[in-house]
């Protein structure tokens, strides 16, 4: 099936290609030069990301020119400017941070570059700096992280919830994405009180020394994590072990990627539930890419579709992760 998708993307490279304003293509020139300016490489979410992408690009028959930001914003726009220096055909990026884009996108543009925000999303005053945004619906994930935890405390009949909240990168799409969807969602719930909020940055270090210092300040008073995602959660839990609680048992976690190493700590019980953010974004980019190259319309948001996994459900069918 991906082969048949792909021959036929190829297909419509090559057609677009015979039918663009006379421009006459060699056998050693790429069909489609793909820039693609990653933000790092913090996260199982990413490094699968990173991969997803390269291997979708060679089974497109796609090149493809590959940054990596190191999670730094300066960084990712000197990338992006080199991406176009080299002309490439169409640059796809993950913003790290919303803000701060307009100037280096307003050069893409101007050098008549198509752009494509993969995973996460920015501010801009001008929407036209952007044809189209490949990423997860943040604000559900949110929610659905907070309506687990509102059926688990029925199911366990907790008449008082205190949750503490690990971010991930500050004014990054999913941080705030996620923060305010689970907020309004437990805004209804009288049971529901945040007792405190911490910078993890989506880092498996970071989120260790924070549920270390809210350990410190609010000891047996936690009742739920809320971990923006997988790594900062896997970073959480042997400071939870290490002062006397059980993951899972004393203390819930709920976090969000639903990468291999969560799944199988999910299935042993130290975390409650899972929201799916899903890295495989690279089929659909590989597609609006061809598309932009052709001068085709193409949908301007895409969600993939996402599940969550939970704590009272039989795992032991699913699929590996493959990251
Ligand atoms: O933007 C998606 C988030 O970025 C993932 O949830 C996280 O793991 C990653 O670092």
């Amino acid at each position: 099936m991906r082969k048949a998708v792909c021959l036929a993307l190829m297909l419509t490279v090559l057609l677009g290609l015979t039918g663009c304003g006379g421009k006459q293509e060699t056998a050693e020139e790429p069909k489609l030069l793909l820039g693609f300016s990653q933000l790092g490489s913090e996260s199982s979410f990413r490094i699968g990301n990173t991969k997803d992408i390269e291997e979708q690009a060679e089974a497109c028959g796609i090149s493809l020119m590959m940054k990596n930001a190191n999670q730094k914003q300066e960084k990712q726009i000197a990338d992006i400017r080199s991406l176009i220096a080299y002309r490439v055909d169409v640059i796809a990026f993950s913003p790290i941070v919303e803000e701060g884009w307009d100037t280096v996108l307003t050069e893409a543009k101007n050098a008549g570059i198509p752009v494509v925000l993969v995973d996460r999303t920015i501010q801009t005053r001008d929407d036209s700096l952007y044809a189209a945004q490949i990423g997860s619906d943040f604000y559900r994930e949110g929610v659905m992280a907070a309506e687990y935890l509102i059926r688990k405390a029925d199911q366990l009949g907790m008449d008082r919830v205190n949750i503490v909240e690990i971010r991930g990168t500050e004014n990054s799409t999913p941080m705030k994405q996620r923060q305010q969807g689970f907020m309004d969602t437990i805004a209804g719930d009288v049971r529901m009180r945040v007792l405190d909020s911490a910078d993890g940055d989506f880092l498996r270090s970071r989120g260790a020394e924070c549920m270390r210092e809210m350990l410190k300040t609010h000891g047996n008073q936690i009742n739920a994590v809320f971990s923006h995602n997988d790594e900062m959660t896997i970073g959480a839990l042997p400071e939870i072990e290490a002062a006397g609680y059980a993951p899972g048992k004393d203390i819930l976690l709920i976090s969000i990627d639903g990468g291999q190493d969560a799944i199988d700590i999910l299935k042993e019980g130290k975390i409650n539930c899972i929201v799916e953010c899903t890295p495989k974004l690279g089929s659909v980019l590989m597609e609006t890419a061809v598309k932009l190259k052709n001068g085709e319309a193409v949908e301007r948001v895409i969600h993939p579709e996402e599940r969550i996994f939970t704590d009272d459900e039989d795992l032991s069918l699913l699929a590996p992760r493959g990251y």
